[in-house]
């Protein structure tokens, strides 16, 4: 990763808050109601004009900034900076209809039309010159202005447009492959094109892998995967090459959405791309708060453990799950101070003012319908004087734990795949299944990419590492070897990076360490479950173990099923294998055992673990409550339910 650089601002280091600011929303007279509520809500920072281009330029070249200047002017003269937007997320009508070859389509040939948002080819040249023109006139009129502290690319770079199967899309990808491979026969090899007639003989047959009779050629899919993440990674780097030519002193950042099921961008490889690591999280009714905690300490993992931006979260409710619950008293607050716990800097939502019409009119914002005199408003102003009082965290680095969770987009991707043993696969669920054993027993743990370095981890998992190319499966054995520990689980190190599986018995590069080998999986299905020695229940997936090494300590056993009598937990040397789903129940006494060989201890006394989560950073504890009762802290005092506390580490 670059340097990071932080916003351009002078004044105490603090921590940041604020929203995205839609002013042209509203008429002229509620902007002076607006600066003077971010005041009283203790908003330092807005992010303007990601959706402003219809109005920005309303027809082609024809530039109308008035309104931009005047909000710009009037956030400065109330001391609120501005991450400006470079206004390109959504293509106004003249482009969409006077240019129809920059929409996208899907795998099934279908044009997908203006009228929502987003609606544009990553690849597209024409859509591309466009946005580039508006982008260098909007970083050549602001160049200079007092409010002007980052330039946010775009905004949600691939939420509704990551795969596009256009003939845009299909040239790029052509020329993304030439340069993955060279030649043809390097292409032939690595997709498999042996198998159901697909050899490629000349480039110009290659094309995305829209709707087929079939399974698509499964290594044609992860490279599309791929090129389709680099697509809007090139279009980042676009828009950041005309804003550091223009303003070299001004970050640019562009915000991920590290949540739930995003997956397409692939961000491990996006973080260096930017000056500062900017994320958007929603919580979602099913995974619950543990995945919030995840996506924050993930997004902090690909910030290098460096502070970042929680650009957007919600003050309560949105608008796009089938039913769209509001935050109960205390969530705004535990929400925005687990960001802030696991690095974020700047505390954001999405939006400032509650829209009165349009499709997110039912999405809250700081300002809810109901106005100021509103419980919500309440809150958000309270929020806003406690992350004052928090400046002195501003800059200050997580402090790592001494275990971590790899995560890997990779393997996500390949995990879940079609034409597999089951489809029932969830690489992330599995990897929050073990954070939230982490937490449960009161243990810290990094979430990481799988390219971290894991110097000074004693205990690190990596859930369903099912692409294991070679190196990655040299440095995880020398880790063992320097004295780390090591767990995986079933369905891990089954393939090399171009899809192909690694011969000669199951794990392929990890037998050894491990010291077994698996002749043939044994997925389960929907309405099975097998019981463990230890009293676990397996779901899922099973292995059929076979053991090879003399030193190879069984944890659990099967005791039903196909595989009973047989391994379901092992250790080898500081090398485990999970060979089921356990879920955060099962997880917890093998995760338990597995930390105790490891020398990896919880930090909290006893009575906390479980009901407290912990993390730490810049000297100061945070001590999370995950349930709605009180807790009693160690030195007496309470924690009320939902609440935290941030004390100075002893
Ligand atoms: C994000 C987006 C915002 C808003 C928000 C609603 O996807 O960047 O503009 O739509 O979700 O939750």
């Amino acid at each position: 990763m670059e340097q990071s650089r932080w916003l351009r601002r002078t004044g105490p280091a603090r921590l940041e808050y604020g929203a995205d600011y839609n002013p042209e929303q509203w008429p002229r007279a509620v902007w002076d109601d607006d600066v003077r509520a971010m005041r009283t809500a203790g908003v330092t920072i807005v992010t303007l004009g990601v959706f402003s281009w219809a109005l920005l330029e309303p027809a082609e070249g024809q530039y109308d900034f008035g309104w931009l200047d005047d909000a710009m002017d009037l956030l400065h003269r109330n001391g609120i900076a501005v991450d400006l937007a470079t206004a390109t997320a959504s293509p106004p009508p003249w482009l969409a209809t006077g240019h129809p070859e920059i929409l996208p389509v899907d795998a099934d040939g279908v044009t997908l039309g203006p009228g929502g948002r987003q609606h544009w080819r990553p690849t597209s040249p024409v859509f591309r010159t466009h946005a580039l023109r508006l982008t260098r006139a909007l970083a050549e009129r602001y160049r200079d202005h007092p409010a002007l502290v980052a330039w946010h690319v775009s905004n949600e770079l691939g939420c509704h447009n990551v795969h596009d199967y256009s003939d845009d899309a299909a040239a790029a990808f052509r020329s993304w492959l030439r340069t993955r491979y060279e030649t043809l026969d390097a292409l032939n090899a690595a997709w498999g094109t042996a198998f159901w007639s697909q050899h490629i003989s000349d480039w110009a047959q290659i094309l995305p892998p829209r709707r087929a009779a079939s399974f698509p050629n499964p290594t044609q899919q992860l490279d599309f995967r791929r090129f389709s993440s680099d697509a809007l990674k090139e279009h980042l780097r676009a828009e950041r090459s005309v804003l550091r030519e223009v303003t070299p002193d001004v970050p640019v950042t562009t915000n991920f959405m590290v949540m739930g099921d995003t997956r397409g961008m692939n961000y491990a490889d996006w973080a260096a791309e930017v000056d500062f690591v900017s994320n958007d999280h929603y919580v979602q009714p099913g995974p619950g708060r543990d995945e919030l905690s995840f996506s924050a300490n993930l997004t902090g993992g690909l910030a290098g453990g460096r502070p970042w931006f929680l650009m957007e979260h919600s003050t309560s409710a949105v608008n796009w799950q089938p039913v769209n619950r509001a935050k109960r008293p205390g969530e705004l607050a535990r929400d925005s101070l687990t960001h802030v716990a696991y690095g974020a800097d700047a505390v954001c939502f999405f939006q400032w003012r509650q829209s009165a019409a349009g499709a997110e009119k039912y999405h809250s914002g700081m300002i809810p319908h109901a106005g100021e005199d509103s419980a919500l408003f309440r809150a958000v102003t309270d929020l806003g004087r406690r992350l004052g009082d928090l400046a002195t965290l501003a800059g200050t680095p997580r402090t790592p734990a001494r275990a971590a969770i790899l995560f890997d987009w990779e393997s996500w991707w390949a995990t879940e795949a079609d034409s597999h043993p089951s489809s029932r696969l969830r690489y992330r669920q599995e990897a929050l299944d073990w954070y939230t054993a982490f937490l449960n027993l009161g243990v810290r743990v990094d979430v990481l990419p799988v390219a971290a370095a894991l110097d000074g981890y004693a205990l690190v998992v990596a859930p369903i590492l099912h692409m294991l190319p070679g190196a990655l499966a040299t440095r995880l054995t020398g880790f063992v070897a320097a004295g780390g520990h090591l767990v995986t689980t079933y369905f891990s190190g089954i393939v090399d990076e171009n899809d192909h599986v690694w011969l000669g018995g199951y794990p392929g590069p990890l037998r050894d360490l491990l010291g077994l080998r698996i002749e043939e999986f044994g997925p389960l299905l929907d309405d099975e479950a097998v019981t463990l020695d230890n009293g676990a229940t397996g779901t899922l997936w099973t292995d059929r173990i076979d053991v090879t090494a003399p030193d190879v300590e069984v944890l659990a056993r099967y005791t039903s099923g196909d595989q009973a009598g047989r391994p379901a937990v092992t250790w080898r040397r500081g090398a485990s294998y999970v060979s089921t789903r356990l879920g955060p129940a099962g997880l917890a006494p093998v995760l338990g055992d597995l930390l105790a060989r490891a020398g990896v201890t919880s930090e909290l006394p006893p009575g906390l673990r479980g009901r407290v989560e912990l993390a730490v950073r810049g000297g100061y504890r945070f001590l999370i409550n995950r349930t709605a009762s009180p807790v009693e802290l160690d030195d007496g005092t309470e924690l009320p339910g939902t609440g935290v506390v941030i004390v100075a580490a002893r």
